[in-house]
């Protein structure tokens, strides 16, 4: 009787993809698609830090979600579905360019330490940046002649890449300063996704506070994964805030409870 059947298996018995640091990957209910759920794990300098932060990956998936439902919205290609429950959204399957795409509008991190540039400094342009995604090889940082050379993506898909990258930036960086915070850079990863014979670049993967520097505009204060890498603390406090900003956390929600988030049914 079909009506009696469960929509998705239940957790123990689906077939588990892929585990990252972050996430876990799961068989979906429909060839072509896949369940992404975000663990609360937080790892920095390639997994060699690594901690539990209780209801982050509950926070990370209400942003991502947030955020690339509102891609979608807007013409924008993404892997995402819909959301499925507080961990979870039901994603298309892609086969995922072996790339990390930095996009960056103020000087950070890497950036100012191989360039001497101070952090906080506004760049002259937004500035693309490609990493080969390899953990054992630490993601090194690769250019466009590296990438068609070896064959991660041809010509054609670094362009597409690129417009991809430029209207997320231009998205995020609206979105963000209409609540008060600075988009300084984030990255995001691209997937190959087939549809009838053809093939297309979409957006894939995740963007949360884990994947994005921002800054709050007036004080300057670190609301993105910077806190856990530099051992600042406050870092569920910290993506409660985004997501607050953003309108998914109610209001009185803040501060967050310390048994923590708690967030808004739609
Ligand atoms: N739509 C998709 N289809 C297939 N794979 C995806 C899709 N979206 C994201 N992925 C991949 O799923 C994994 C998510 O897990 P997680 O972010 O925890 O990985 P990770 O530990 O950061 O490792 P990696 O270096 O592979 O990103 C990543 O490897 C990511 O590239
Ligand atoms: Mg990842």
């Amino acid at each position: 009787m079909d009506f009696l059947k469960p929509r998705y298996m239940p957790m123990n018995r689906r077939r588990r993809i892929y585990e990252g640091k972050a996430k876990i990957l799961y068989e979906g209910p429909e060839p072509g698609t896949l369940i992404q759920h975000f663990k609360d794990d937080a790892t920095a300098f390639n997994a060699k830090k690594h901690e539990v932060v209780d209801g982050k990956g509950v926070l990370n998936n209400r942003i991502s979600e947030y955020i690339f439902q509102h891609l979608n919205d807007i013409g924008v290609p993404t892997h995402f579905i819909r959301r499925l429950n507080m961990r979870e959204q039901l994603i298309r399957e892609v086969e995922i360019v072996p790339l990390e795409v930095v996009v960056r509008n103020v000087a950070a991190g890497s950036l100012s330490t191989r360039l001497g540039i101070e952090e906080g400094t506004q760049l002259p342009r937004s500035i693309i940046e490609f990493y080969y995604k390899n953990d054992a090889l630490n993601d090194p940082m690769v250019s466009e002649e590296h990438i068609t050379a070896f064959g991660w993506a041809t010509p054609q898909e670094i362009d597409d890449i690129m417009s991809l990258a430029i209207r997320v930036n231009d998205f995020l960086s609206g979105l963000f300063l209409g609540v008060g915070i600075r988009l300084v850079d984030f990255k995001m990863e691209c997937g190959r996704l087939w549809e009838n014979e053809m093939v297309r670049i979409v957006l894939a993967d995740e963007i949360s506070p884990d994947s994005c520097r921002l800054w709050d505009i007036k004080s300057n204060d670190k609301l993105d994964k910077d806190r856990f890498r530099r051992d600042m603390g406050g870092l569920v406090e910290a993506y409660s805030e985004v997501a607050r900003r953003l309108g998914i956390l109610s209001e009185s929600d803040n501060p967050p409870p310390t048994a923590g988030p708690s967030l808004v049914k739609h």
